[in-house]
């Protein structure tokens, strides 16, 4: 029988995480971060106090061997780190922060809304040959209960319209589409995103 275990991330993890950011935002990330995206991943995820530090990261690992990653925090978090945030990426993309400060406003005009009282998941991805096991459900879990300690009464997300297999997930565990995104163009690529959000019931919070 297989062993499966859900734990916080480490600075261990930062190979995996980076691997695994970059399958929940395949395109995106990239056209965002150019073409280093794994490397600047890996060198953020291993600092504290920012919204891809380790600190916000769950891994879920079967028989030992990480299959996947979610990412989230709430919006507390976001106010306090989202500056640092961007200036750790400042860091990290060096002279290539001037190319990429016009994408990165694109982008944060549209994804990672957060309001009061809500938790933000950020990014999950289980590698392609643990999927369809339920590991993504059980992460999910994960955050969810995480969302109940910080208080939070909703979790919002963003999903690009075209990823069927991941919305159909979602609705089934009663996540609902908000709104869509407006489109955002990036060099070639054209994405837009629904956001969709679950509302935490008071008396039913830890299911
Ligand atoms: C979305 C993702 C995290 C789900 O993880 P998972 O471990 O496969 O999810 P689960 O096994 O818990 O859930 C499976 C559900 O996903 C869908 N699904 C799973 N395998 C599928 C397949 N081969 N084809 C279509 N839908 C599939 C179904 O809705 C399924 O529900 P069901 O079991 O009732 O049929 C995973 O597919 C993934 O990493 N995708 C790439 C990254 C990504 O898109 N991340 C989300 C960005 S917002």
């Amino acid at each position: 029988m297989d062993n499966i275990i859900i734990r916080k991330g480490g600075t261990e993890d930062a190979q995996d995480f980076s691997q695994l950011i970059l399958l929940s935002a395949a395109t995106f990330f990239p056209s965002i971060f150019a073409s280093n995206t794994e490397e600047i991943m890996r060198k953020i995820f291993q600092q504290p106090g920012n919204l891809f530090s380790f600190e916000h990261s769950y891994f879920i690992e079967v028989n030992n061997k990480i299959a996947g990653m979610a990412l989230g925090y709430n919006w507390e978090q976001k106010r306090r780190e989202e500056l640092y945030t961007g200036l750790l990426l400042v860091k990290y993309l060096k002279w290539s922060f001037i190319t990429r400060i016009f994408y990165l406003f694109k982008a944060r005009g549209i994804v990672g809304k957060i309001s009061e009282n809500e938790y933000y998941l950020s990014n999950i991805a289980v590698y392609p040959e643990f999927r369809a096991l339920g590991l993504g459900t059980k992460l999910f879990s994960e955050i969810k209960r995480e969302s109940d300690k910080t208080g939070a009464n909703k979790i919002v997300l963003d999903v690009e319209t075209n990823n069927k297999r991941a919305i159909k997930l979602y609705e089934k565990l009663g996540y609902i589409i908000k709104w869509k995104t407006p489109s955002i163009k990036i060099k070639k690529e054209t994405f837009e995103f629904f956001r969709m959000l679950k509302v935490l019931e008071q008396d039913n919070k830890s299911t």
